[in-house]
């Protein structure tokens, strides 16, 4: 079994939404390092949060066309970390010893994404709808969650909790029965699909009425997760969810829809209700235990209904321990 750092450090994992990355240097976190996400004119660069000289917080300092200027001596960092200036001996050779740890950084999605490892394992995930003009996209703040990366996919990828954990928002209680479904391998993951009748969003006074939703569940490994609602009465759209590892306990969860840019009512719907939905969701997730996603099957029982998260678990199993994500779990 690997470490859950050596692990998961060969994907690309969201440290921020590119929106929240404006002229100012920004602190992230994954993985249990500390990073700092700054803008450079050939795109976003990520390194290691505290400067070679002494430890000073990048994140205090300033963004210049050179690149990263510390706070405390004006050492300025490029965008691959080696350091181009150190203002107190203009003219001597920079040390080597001088740069910060810089890892692959990319832009994509409305996310800055980074790679901890040398070489990425797997490609980004494979979202063609919002690159090409189709549709509008609403962010929620970001969900910082005292709940691990897998267990929050889990939770989002999870056919059962529907109408226990959201009555009241948009769960049935009605429907209790889980009807068989399949789960589907994709290249770079799974997908799913069931039909359920929520409860669209009460319009008024008038009660709520049931919406017979056809929901598809994708999850691209480790950690990303996209889920499009077909409903029949309210509007159509799709949710973002990528769960970024802070450790093997916590995550934040970068957390979006898109939607017909037509419907210019959407992102109000949307994130009054999503972040009622979401804040179900947070109660249940922060008092599971353990607390870390569990790597093998034992400690917890397990029935048909649980079918996308036991094959989503399995992959995930599969990256802990090294081996490809379609080879059957022994035992
Ligand atoms: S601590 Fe950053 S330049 Fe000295
Ligand atoms: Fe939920």
């Amino acid at each position: 079994m690997r470490s859950y750092e050596e692990a998961f450090s060969p994907y690309w994992h969201p440290v921020a939404f590119a929106h929240e990355l404006k002229e100012r240097p920004l602190a992230a976190r994954l993985l249990g390092r500390e990073l700092v996400v700054w803008r450079t004119g050939a795109g976003v660069a990520v390194t290691q949060r505290y400067c070679a000289h002494r430890g000073a917080d990048l994140c205090a300092g300033e963004v210049s066309g050179e690149g990263l200027r510390c706070a405390f001596h004006g050492w300025t960092y490029g965008r691959d970390g080696r350091c181009v200036r150190i203002p107190s001996q203009p003219g001597a050779p920079i040390p080597p010893s001088a740069a910060l740890a810089s890892f692959h950084a990319t832009e994509r999605y409305g996310l800055v994404w980074v790679c901890l490892a040398p070489e990425p394992a797997a490609p980004l995930p494979e979202w063609p709808e919002l690159e090409d003009g189709s549709c509008a996209t609403v962010p929620l703040p970001r969900l910082d969650w005292d709940v691990s990366a897998g267990r929050m996919v889990e939770i989002v990828l999870d056919v059962a909790h529907l109408s226990w954990v959201h009555e009241g928002t948009f769960g049935n209680p009605e429907q209790q029965e889980v009807l068989p479904y399949e789960v589907e391998r994709l290249p770079q993951g799974l997908r799913a699909q069931i039909v359920y009748p929520a409860l669209a969003p009460p319009m008024g006074a008038a009660p709520p009425k049931v919406d017979k939703t056809t929901l598809t569940y994708e999850v691209s490994f480790p950690f990303a997760a996209r889920l499009h609602f077909k409903p029949t009465l309210f509007f159509k759209h799709t949710v973002y969810a990528v769960a970024s590892p802070w450790s093997e306990e916590k995550m934040q969860c970068f957390y979006f829809a898109s939607y017909h840019p037509n419907l210019r009512m959407f992102p109000d719907i949307f994130v009054k209700s999503e972040l009622a939905i979401l804040e179900q969701d947070r109660l249940v997730g922060e008092g599971q235990r353990p607390k870390a996603h569990p790597v093998d099957f034992s400690g917890e029982a397990h029935v048909r209904a649980d079918r996308l998260n036991l094959e989503y678990r399995r992959g995930v199993i599969a990256i802990r321990t090294g081996r490809p994500i379609d080879a059957p779990t022994p035992g």
